[in-house]
């Protein structure tokens, strides 16, 4: 027999083993609404309030788990799931007391923040979002759930959909930028990739798009503030990728902290019954954000026993953190202030969701230990993660071409974001083993090799302020503060910059500068940074930019004088790979923006899909027009549009043709453009459709994304790139949130980003 043989039948041999033995683990039971009705009839009122309740791991680490306190609320039926603890062993474990100890051996949900990827860290999700490529997308969580479902994680707090319009907002890195259309198409791809076609897989996670809803729009910025937002608004603008998980059947939700019309999300039922279950058809479970409940009584509306009870009333079933429902819940019921009805409701969804993921039948079904050794932090895993972690990175500038860089000379990689492999992986990493990542400098040594002379210096701390340095570099993400006075920093830096031919500057934001409760009141490059830029512009040598930030920035001052900008995000574990891939030519950037960045921050909220008003600017040349919407002091443009990004070659548009100019409800028509890859490199371009409805019921934003392709072009091809427009891209709700096409005039705009001007037009007639 030749060798692969051998290996096949080994493979087919050992795979049988393991069918075997998943096979025997796994029991014969009742079908779901059986089961689930069996067993809550044997439930008492605490098992019941028991499976509402999800604290933290608390002091659970391995070998002392039966000692711990969450260990003896698990025995006493207290407890419904846990999260965020790391590996399989502790898993096991914990489950083991739910399973052997507790009276009804109810397994736990296990959860987990795992939000761009397991160990193998993809790009944040705002520059995993500037892929605008829905497969890799989709990889991204396949691989993320095969990696965590593996080390015993069953249940993912993710995707995070919130639209923002606010850089200031820090958690803007978190989600999918600005834009309502693409947010529900990457919304839909996160969901399918954890989620798969059967939850109750090894290798699937049940998904919690969160955080239901409109947590993106905090008043000035500042996290967890105020929301208040028009309800035609949050139905066009910020609730379509909510709807968009839950039509792809996404398995649970979080509740926002955030109040909406008065009411905290967490209590709010027109938020949690009218739309979530009413009107879009939820049948999962929701869960409250950390302390949610508890967090009412700061907002303002009562005690913990009522704001437990408002919350079970609203349509919550379970409670992170608050011991609010295990505390208060069963005094609620004796009250009469809830019903056994109503706590009954919670429950059973979610013993649907333990169910529907396998653990009545397995509830080691996650817990296998021999694929924690095999399936993470894969060879394989990390070398998908650095093709889709380059097509994140968004060229936003490359004067005469500098870019890519020749790998030959002497290459000056400078700057406090150049060695940083802590922060590579970006927010909310909580699985990410730092010391794994590749920083920038590593990533470049390994591209170039011994082709190229690489130097390195900092060049610069973070900022000045040593205290705010310490607030961006949180849970471990140190930039190993430099003691070294300024002037020493810099000298070292403008020495090495001397000694090369080209200089790649690696500044910009640390990786907790933005995320969870770091909002800032000022978007620009912290002043120490600019001073090392300014120094090394001294010595005359080309800079390239490669910009590290969770947010949009505003880079007004670096675009007037750097010849290249790279905007890199945080790309994941495998950063300075991807990054270097990109400077160096292995790759062509083909990631554009999804969230506008703004000449300065008294623009914000800046976004495309804006309203015409009724004093629209009648030049694009930035001319004032005295009573007209814009500043006496600044354009109204943004610095980079929504959609921008170039590429290292060039792609030029034809004109637009269109397959009728009238279209009837029930029809469809096609709107084609020719697009030629015109420059010296193959590459990928995303084309991008909006459309503008002339005329309304009420105002419309000047354009809308309704549609985008991203399409490999070879050097010289051309192609034409169609798009088939249905009478659902027409749709918005009116002043009575009905979903409707209004007959009339609409424009299609196809271009290479949202700036785009060359249109076609149609009539919806009746
Ligand atoms: C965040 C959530 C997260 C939760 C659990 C909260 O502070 O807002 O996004 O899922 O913590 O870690």
């Amino acid at each position: 027999m030749k060798p692969t043989k051998n290996l096949l039948l080994l493979f087919l041999f050992l795979s049988g083993i393991s069918l075997n033995a998943q096979k025997k683990a796994t029991k014969t039971i009742a079908p779901k609404e059986q089961f689930i009705a069996e067993l809550m009839a044997k439930m008492t009122i605490d098992e019941k309030i028991g499976q509402l309740n999800l604290p933290t791991s608390g002091d659970i680490t391995t070998g002392q788990a039966n000692s711990s306190n969450v260990a003896k609320n698990i025995e006493q039926g207290k407890v419904g799931g846990l999260f965020n603890i790391k590996s399989v062993a502790k898993i096991k474990e914990v489950q083991k007391i739910a399973v052997e100890k507790s009276r009804l051996k109810i397994p736990l949900l296990f959860g987990m923040d795992v939000i761009h990827g397991y160990e193998t860290t993809f790009p944040i999700p705002l520059g995993l979002s500037c892929t605008w490529d829905m497969n890799a997308i989709k990889r991204s969580a396949q691989i993320a759930a095969q990696e965590a479902s593996a080390d015993g994680i069953n249940w993912t707090f993710s995707p995070m959909v919130d639209i923002s319009r606010d850089p200031r907002w820090g958690r803007v890195s978190e989600g999918s930028g600005e834009d309502a259309y693409l947010g529900s198409q990457v919304a839909k791809a996160m969901v399918t990739g954890y989620q798969g076609d059967d939850l109750s897989k090894n290798n699937t996670l049940l998904s919690c798009v969160k955080h239901f809803a409109l947590y993106g729009a905090p008043e000035a910025g500042r996290d967890y503030n105020t929301v208040d937002m028009s309800r035609i608004r949050m139905y066009n603008e910020y609730f379509p990728p909510y709807k968009a998980a839950i039509d792809a059947g996404v398995g649970s939700v979080m509740a926002s902290f955030n109040e909406i019309d008065g009411i905290p999300a967490t209590g709010n039922k027109w938020l949690m019954t009218d739309v979530l279950r009413k009107q879009w058809g939820f049948k999962g479970f929701v869960v409250t954000d950390y302390t949610g409940i508890m967090e009412m009584e700061y907002h303002g509306v009562g005690d913990l026993q009522t704001v437990s009870a408002l919350a079970l009333k609203a349509g919550i079933e379970m409670d992170m953190v608050s011991d609010g429902f295990l505390g208060t819940l069963k005094k609620s019921l004796d009250e009469g202030k809830v019903t056994i009805q109503e706590i009954d409701r919670a429950v059973r969804l979610i013993l649907n969701a333990k169910y529907d993921l396998g653990l009545f039948h397995d509830p080691y079904r996650y817990c296998d230990e021999k694929r924690a050794k095999t399936e993470i932090f894969t060879t394989l895993n990390r070398s998908e993660a650095r093709k889709i972690a380059a097509q994140s990175l968004v060229l936003l500038k490359n004067d005469n071409q500098l870019l890519p860089l020749k790998k030959s000379g002497t290459v000056a990689v400078i700057g406090p974001l150049a060695d940083a492999k802590e922060n590579m992986a970006g927010t909310w990493s909580v699985a990410t083993k730092q010391e794994n990542s590749i920083s920038l400098l590593a990533g470049i040594q390994s591209v170039v090799g011994t082709s190229a002379k690489v130097l390195y210096a900092k060049g610069s701390n973070l900022d000045y302020d040593e205290q705010l340095e310490e607030r961006a570099t949180m849970f471990g993400k140190t930039l190993h503060r430099d003691k070294r006075t300024k002037e020493e920093l810099l000298s070292e830096a403008v020495k090495i910059a001397n000694q090369s031919d080209v200089i790649i500057l690696a500044i910009g934001e640390s990786a907790e500068f933005s995320g969870e409760s770091s909002s800032r009141t000022n978007i620009k490059i912290p002043q120490a940074q600019k001073d090392l830029l300014a120094a090394l512009q001294k010595t005359g040598k080309p800079i390239v930019l490669t910009l590290f930030t969770g947010r949009p920035l505003d880079l007004t001052d670096e675009n007037a004088t750097v010849p290249a900008i790279l905007n890199t995000w945080f790309a994941g574990s495998e950063a300075g790979y991807a990054i270097a891939d990109v400077l160096f030519g292995n790759e062509n950037p083909s990631g554009k923006l999804t969230m506008t960045f703004p000449r300065t921050i008294g623009q914000i909220p800046i976004y495309y899909a804006a309203k015409n008003t009724g004093r629209p600017l009648g030049n694009k040349e930035g001319k004032f027009e005295k009573f007209k919407t814009n500043y006496i002091d600044e354009r109204n443009e943004p610095l980079f549009p929504f959609g921008f990004g170039l590429s290292y070659t060039t792609f030029s548009y034809g004109n637009l043709s269109i397959s009728s100019n009238k279209m009837a409800a029930n029809e469809t028509i096609k709107v084609s453009v020719p697009v030629t890859n015109s420059g010296n490199y193959d590459g990928k371009e995303v084309v991008q459709l909006y459309i503008r409805d002339v005329v309304g019921s009420v105002t419309r934003p000047i354009k809308e994304l309704k549609g985008f392709q991203k399409i490999e072009f070879k050097k010289g091809e051309t192609k034409t790139v169609t798009f088939e427009i249905t009478i659902d891209d027409l749709k918005f709700y009116n002043s009575d949130l009905q979903f409707v096409a209004e007959p009339g005039k609409f424009e299609v705009f196809i271009g290479t980003n949202s700036d785009t001007t060359s249109k076609i037009e149609f009539d919806l007639v009746n």
